[in-house]
């Protein structure tokens, strides 16, 4: 089996589906180039895919792609393109493939000797099944790397966040830290909300605090980077 990633990066996985991972992820590749590394982003298993110009693309690749700043191919940043957008081990089915895990592994190490900062994005949750036997969560604890769990905020957040962290904690991880992306702009008592968070991921787990993310109008890694601590990240990535 190959052994864990020997290099300075995180898994970024979130509280649900479409709570900012790529987003974030984005923004944290943005970061770490400006700090003269070079970066590269992965995903492992990509379901949903659009015809663009002729080509079938998926969003989340594109724009981990174009975040890293090593130039990279579709195939690298995502070894398992999948056309249907659903759960990856059924997406696969449809098609008649599997997600060989494996490969993943071996997909991801392969990025990380041209890269001094690998940022890899999870898949929907913190566990979602690959394949009969594997899950996300077994991919995060196979590549060791330090997690960040975006925190999608709505009504709800607080008991989604801490029983990823939970888990996370489970797989023996370290949830370095977390970042608090607004999905529901009516949620009331956002900040009680984050005050309750904040303490509860800090004491439980150590993690630390990234930052508030409003709705931004275009939320390009830049925007995002403005609400994020630079002492946090810093911290997040020297370990
Ligand atoms: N802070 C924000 N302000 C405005 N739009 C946002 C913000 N965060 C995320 N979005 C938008 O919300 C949608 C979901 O975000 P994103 O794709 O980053 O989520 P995800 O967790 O990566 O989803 P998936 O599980 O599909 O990978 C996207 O259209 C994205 O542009
Ligand atoms: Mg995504």
């Amino acid at each position: 089996m190959t052994p864990s990633i020997e290099i300075r990066g995180c898994f970024v996985t979130g509280t649900d589906t479409e709570v900012g991972k790529t987003r974030t992820s984005a923004a944290l590749l943005r970061w770490c180039t400006d700090q003269g590394w070079r970066s590269a982003g992965f995903k492992p298993v990509a379901a949903g895919l659009e015809q663009v110009d002729g080509q079938w693309i998926n969003a989340d690749v594109q724009a981990l792609r174009q975040a890293s700043s090593v130039q990279l191919a579709d195939a690298q940043v995502c070894p398992f393109p999948f056309t249907a957008a659903c759960a990856p081990h059924i997406a696969a089915d449809l098609e008649g493939r599997r997600i060989a895990f494996d490969n993943l592994l071996s997909a991801a190490h392969a990025l990380s000797l041209q890269a001094d900062a690998l940022v890899v994005e999870g898949v929907g949750g913190f566990v979602v099944p690959l394949d009969d036997r594997h899950d996300t969560a077994d991919l995060a604890q196979a590549l060791g790397l330090p997690v960040v769990l975006v925190v999608g905020l709505r009504l709800g957040c607080i008991n989604h966040a801490l029983l990823t962290a939970e888990s996370v904690h489970a797989r023996g991880l370290r949830l370095a830290a977390w970042v608090g992306n607004t999905v529901d702009v009516a949620m009331p008592w956002v900040d009680a909300n984050l005050a309750t968070l904040r303490e509860r991921l800090w004491t439980r787990y150590g993690a630390v605090d990234l930052g508030h993310v409003p709705r931004l109008p275009d939320p390009s890694p830049l925007a995002l980077l403005a609400h994020l601590d630079p002492a946090g990240l810093r911290r997040l990535f020297d370990q």
